[in-house]
């Protein structure tokens, strides 16, 4: 028994969807939680003029009735608002009438550091938005979506997943943050920075070093790697590790089984040990720029300038949250496998029973 997840949609389409497989049933869905979810992926100090024109909420198409789940797959839907604003250029049909509305011109200028190059070479698009539109971050909110259901299901077992910026374009305090924020917006330029992920209250156990593909330090770590402008990611004290001597770097074990420290990020050998789990992503400069670097237009094979387009400064603490969902999912997909249970009441009674197997050596902190 495990989790799917399937999403789709397009960044200025009608809209974007995630199907939730495997969910198992009577579990209880707040549609205001997963609403304020997708509102908090939407804030944060560098962010572009779109997320105050479209306020994020949650739809369901299947799967859920009265609030709880049916253990049938689970639709949520967030509408494109924006979308109406691009009613030829993102037309789904073959568009009728005169061309109106953004989205009309084809774009042929590929930005360094997106997906642009390599995406319509490799699909043999014409226009470079038939690329974009996709790999765009826009398509987060429906994996932010599916990390509120998998919040809900990890709560009912006393998980809990919180993300935080830590450093914004190399600065640590929220008033150096926003500042180099201004400073880069006013230079015309954009910012990456690093979000620290904490989840507490699983038990030990969850993944396995039975095969690479059950590790859940390496499924946590492809999780949030994959996600867009992520291009570096620790478990625990991670890159510093290398540097240390044997002594400095693991966790002593007291009676109790309880640890001394946190180095290992709550993850040994592929499984939770009962520690907070902890990992940080790093996140690149965000590739569309409002001064654009050197590129070549694709029409003509001419050098131009990279395309230009509304875009954020920085969206460190947009990425928190979708961190914060991204190991929400991968923990209930853990969580799932564990306990299993075709009705949430089922996979509760199994954690417990699981707790109270190993409470003569291991009790949860208190
Ligand atoms: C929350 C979030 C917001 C983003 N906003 C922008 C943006 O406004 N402009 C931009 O060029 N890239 C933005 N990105 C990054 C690009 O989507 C990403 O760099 C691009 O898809 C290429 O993928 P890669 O950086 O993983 O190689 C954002 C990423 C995230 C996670």
């Amino acid at each position: 028994m495990s989790l799917g997840l399937t999403t789709a949609g397009e960044s200025h389409g009608p809209a974007l969807v995630a199907i939730v497989t495997g969910l198992p049933a009577g579990l209880e869905i707040d549609r205001a939680a997963v609403d304020d979810d997708l509102r908090r992926r939407q804030q944060g100090y560098g962010r572009s003029p779109r997320q105050k024109l479209e306020t994020d909420t949650v739809d369901v198409l299947s799967g859920l009735r009265h609030g709880r789940t049916l253990g049938t797959p689970l639709t949520l839907v967030v509408w494109n608002k924006d979308h109406a604003n691009w009613p030829w250029g993102m037309s789904p049909w073959p568009p009728e009438g005169e061309p109106s509305g953004k989205g009309v011109k084809k774009v042929t200028l590929p930005r360094p550091g997106h997906a642009d190059l390599a995406g319509i070479l490799k699909y043999g698009h014409d226009d470079v938005r038939n690329a974009l539109e996709r790999a765009s971050a826009r398509h987060t909110a429906a994996h932010v979506a599916a990390g509120a259901v998998a919040k809900a299901l990890l709560a009912r077992i006393g998980v809990r997943v919180e993300a935080r910026a830590v450093e914004i374009g190399g600065e640590t305090t929220d008033a150096g943050m926003k500042a180099i924020t201004d400073e880069a917006r006013k230079a015309k330029d954009t910012l990456g920075g690093v979000v620290e992920v904490v989840a507490t209250g699983a038990p030990p156990g969850l993944g396995s070093y039975a095969e690479r593909s059950d590790r859940l330090d390496g499924r946590l770590a492809a999780t949030l790697m994959a996600i867009q402008a992520v291009k570096g990611v620790e478990v625990g004290d991670g890159f510093d590790l290398a540097r240390r001597r044997g002594i400095e770097a693991h966790d002593e074990i007291e009676p109790g089984l309880r640890r001394r420290t946190n180095r290992a990020g709550g993850l040994e050998a592929g499984m939770t040990n009962g520690e907070p789990v902890v990992l940080r992503a790093a996140m690149k400069p965000l590739p569309t720029l409002m001064k654009p670097l050197d590129s070549v237009d694709l029409a003509t094979g001419e050098a131009a300038q990279a395309l230009v387009e509304r875009s954020d400064v920085q969206a460190v603490e947009a990425l928190a949250v979708i961190v914060e969902a991204a190991v929400a999912w991968e923990l209930a997909r853990a969580a799932r496998e564990k306990f299993g249970g075709d009705a949430i009441d089922d996979l509760v009674a199994a954690h417990a029973a699981y707790i109270e197997r190993i409470a003569p050596l291991w009790q949860p902190p208190a």
